[in-house]
């Protein structure tokens, strides 16, 4: 090319840059706008560099032309990094649900039980509407707000400070008197007609409209720039706290009080009720004023409302055992199933997905349902072409409920399950006792690399921010990342490659250095969350954790998994005296310990990563941190229940049998042969009085 800026005369070169320049600056300050702030790219991030590339050269051969408006001069234009992650004080967690007056009473019974109460026992319960929002959790410290942080993985969440501060009803600064610590959790939410007005202009404006007012709230609060935040009218009510320094009330119903004094709102109507009747009762009147309130909510939250009880009852897993969601009834639709498709989870169970003629239920359009497995298949009969009731029920996938009968074609055939893979054409196979289908295929299964690597990246495991499951798809696909250590590998195999991820459609220099940055962070991984990535059958997260405190690290366990594969041994005694490990997990883990191809995956995995050794919860200098300690007999200032919650809070590790390896052996009233067994192994035994001066209570 001969036209070209570099080959005029001066002047004329000049003049020409000057307005090429100037197009340049608007053409990317467009484009930054519609990446960081709509989240909305309308280029590739190839063409993008292309663009930036073309501004430098000018700026680096006519200096004369860098103007303050340009996107090189800011420091901050390129904040593809997103939000700052921030570590919670106090995790937050989630609820569990009910959806039937029964439910609700086991939860009741539950917590009677617990507290080791009787039925004439008063237990106070608060209720209030469960907004259907994002949680945030706002930090204040001597009366100032200085942080706010989506909920994330309940553990980390994002700061969202600035955008936070944009929202009307959030006050900056709280009155004299608040505690100099204090975290107020709740829900940010559009309100209904804002909702609507804000989908009007979006369609205007040729934009994609929101589903719900959730996702209008969240797409709204998770802005890089905080001033689309603010155009966009959000509101927050408060209902529960985290970290605070100081004890206010002793109820739910005190806090409640107290925020309102301090200026938030909250979410009404709200009851203080004192039994199951009075909860239905409440239950009824608001499912009754649903429709009319200007706040979509999804159902309601009861909480105990001591505090101390609160505090006594503690948490399970994830979820707080004082509160529970009391959900809407799921809504139902009639549409027409067009086909069943198999789909391959990462330990090879075959899941049957029904295939729907879209369809809205409860404000959602709905295209898939599940079918879970073959019995349910041929317990509904469902065909294909069958007019079938789908029912939807909060988040969870919807579900087939059965077939409209009158309105089958003549020629529906019933289904046939297939036995084999549909992805690998392996066998599959329905062991004893089991009710899925598997395929057999194990690693010559591409689905189940595939769905395993997906579960390894996922967000109770390594969370690698921009390494989702579509990208985990087609970087297996091109053959990029085939085992999990490749991930930890891909940069350094990039450098030589001839077609590099930055060259890749819909990629670019910083995306690609956004997604190598974000494999560096996660190369130091917590124990559990790595035990977790791995995805053996039946080990969740809370398991994960369990196996994680018991064994420390991975030389530990693998040592000790090997030798539990002897069901005589002590190991594997030990391993089946971990609290929910019973034959069945253990047989799933120790079998995953002894195939010669996950200990490579292991040895692989060690090489490339940081694997943080288990650290207990800090707990100060608890005398119990790390001991395992086995309770017996009948305790009687607290439920057993109560005191094992209570000995891991501390960081102790309860034990369901007693072995040379138990610290102490807490007997109660009657105990008997494990009382027994602690003497003759000398293990120390304490009196239940003993045992709560030990841990001081
Ligand atoms: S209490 C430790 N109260 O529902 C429990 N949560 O499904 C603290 N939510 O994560 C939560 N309204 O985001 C509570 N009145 C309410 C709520 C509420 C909505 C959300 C919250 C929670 C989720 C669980």
């Amino acid at each position: 090319m001969s036209d070209t800026l570099f080959d005029m005369n001066a002047s004329d070169a000049l003049e020409k840059a000057r307005s090429r320049y100037k197009k340049l600056i608007k053409e990317i300050l467009h484009h930054d706008a519609q990446y960081h702030g709509e989240d909305n790219p309308e280029i590739s991030d190839a063409d993008y560099d292309a663009l930036r590339k073309e501004l430098e050269k000018i700026e680096e051969s006519f200096p004369a032309l860098i103007s303050k408006d340009s996107p090189s001069t800011k420091v901050g234009s390129v904040p593809s990094k997103g939000f700052k992650k921030i570590k919670h004080a106090v995790a937050m967690l989630s609820l569990g649900n009910v959806f039937s007056e029964e439910e609700l009473d086991d939860f009741l019974v539950r917590v009677r039980k617990f507290l080791g109460l009787s039925d004439d026992d008063l237990v106070e319960i608060t209720a209030e509407p469960k907004i259907d929002g994002l949680s945030c959790s706002l930090r204040y410290e001597k009366g100032v707000l200085i942080q706010a942080a989506t909920r994330g993985d309940g553990y980390e969440g994002e700061d969202i400070l600035a955008n936070v501060k944009t929202i009307v009803d959030i006050p900056h600064q709280l009155p004299k008197g608040v505690p100099d610590v204090l975290e107020v959790r709740g829900e940010v939410y559009m309100r209904r007609g804002d909702f609507i007005k804000l989908n009007e202009k979006q369609e205007e404006n040729a934009k994609a409209p929101f589903a719900n007012p959730r996702n209008a709230a969240a797409g709204s609060l998770r802005q890089l720039d905080a001033s689309i935040t603010a155009e966009r009218p959000l509101y927050f009510f408060g209902y529960a706290l985290g970290d605070v320094s100081e004890i206010f009330s002793d109820t739910q119903w005190g806090i409640r009080e107290k925020l309102k004094e301090w200026g938030f709102t909250e979410a009404n109507p709200s009851a203080l009720c004192q039994n199951a009747k009075d909860i239905m009762a409440y239950y009824g009147s608001i499912s009754e004023v649903r429709p009319d309130l200007n706040f979509e909510i999804d159902g309601v939250v009861y909480k105990v409302n001591r505090l101390d009880y609160q505090e006594r009852l503690g948490f399970v897993s994830r979820a707080p055992r004082w509160a529970i969601a009391h959900k809407f009834p799921a809504e139902e639709a009639v549409t027409i199933l067009n086909g069943i498709d198999i789909q391959v989870g990462r330990t090879g169970v075959l899941t049957p997905v029904a295939r729907l003629e879209p369809i809205t239920v409860g404000g959602v359009v709905v295209s898939n349902a599940t079918l879970h497995n073959a019995d349910e298949i041929e317990r509904l009969d469902v065909r294909i072409g069958d007019h079938i009731t789908i029912k939807r029920a909060g988040d969870v996938i919807p579900k087939v409920l059965g077939v409209v009968e009158n309105k089958r074609q003549a020629d529906a055939k019933p289904y046939e399950f297939p036995q084999v893979c549909p992805v690998c054409n392996s066998k599959a196979i329905r062991e004893e006792g089991e009710v899925a289908y598997r395929c057999t295929g194990g690693l010559i299964c591409e689905a189940q690399a595939v769905e395993r690597l997906k579960h390894f990246v996922s967000r109770l495991a390594f969370d690698i921010d921009g390494l989702g499951a579509k990208i985990i798809e087609q970087f297996w696909q091109d053959g990029l990342i085939k085992t999990p250590a490749d991930i930890f590998t891909l940069q350094s195999r990039d450098k030589d490659s001839l077609t590099p991820i930055r060259a890749r459609e819909g990629w670019g220099d910083q995306s690609a250095r956004n997604l190598f940055e974000s494999i560096e962070q996660k190369r130091m991984i917590e124990f559990n969350r790595f035990i977790y990535a791995l995805g053996i059958r039946q080990i969740g997260e809370a398991t994960a954790k369990k196996l994680a405190a018991t064994y420390g690290d991975l030389k530990t366990l693998r040592a000790a998994m090997k030798a539990a594969d002897d069901h005589e041994g002590e190991a594997y005694q030990d391993l089946i005296n971990i609290e929910d490990i019973g034959p069945s997990v253990a047989d799933d883990l120790v079998g995953f310990f002894t195939e010669d191809h996950n200990l490579e995956l292991l040895d692989q995995l060690d090489e490339v990563l940081g694997i943080q050794a288990y650290e207990a919860p800090s707990v100060g200098d608890s005398p119990v941190a790390g001991k395992t300690v086995v309770f017996t007999g009948t305790l009687t200032q607290m439920t057993r229940s109560e005191a094992k919650a209570k000995a891991e809070m501390l960081g102790g590790k309860v034990a369901g049998s007693v072995s040379k390896k138990t610290d102490y052996v807490v007997a109660g009233e009657d105990a008997g042969s494990k009382l027994k067994k602690a003497t003759e192994l000398g293990v120390s035994v304490l009196s239940e009085q003993e045992w709560l001066d030990l841990i001081g209570s």
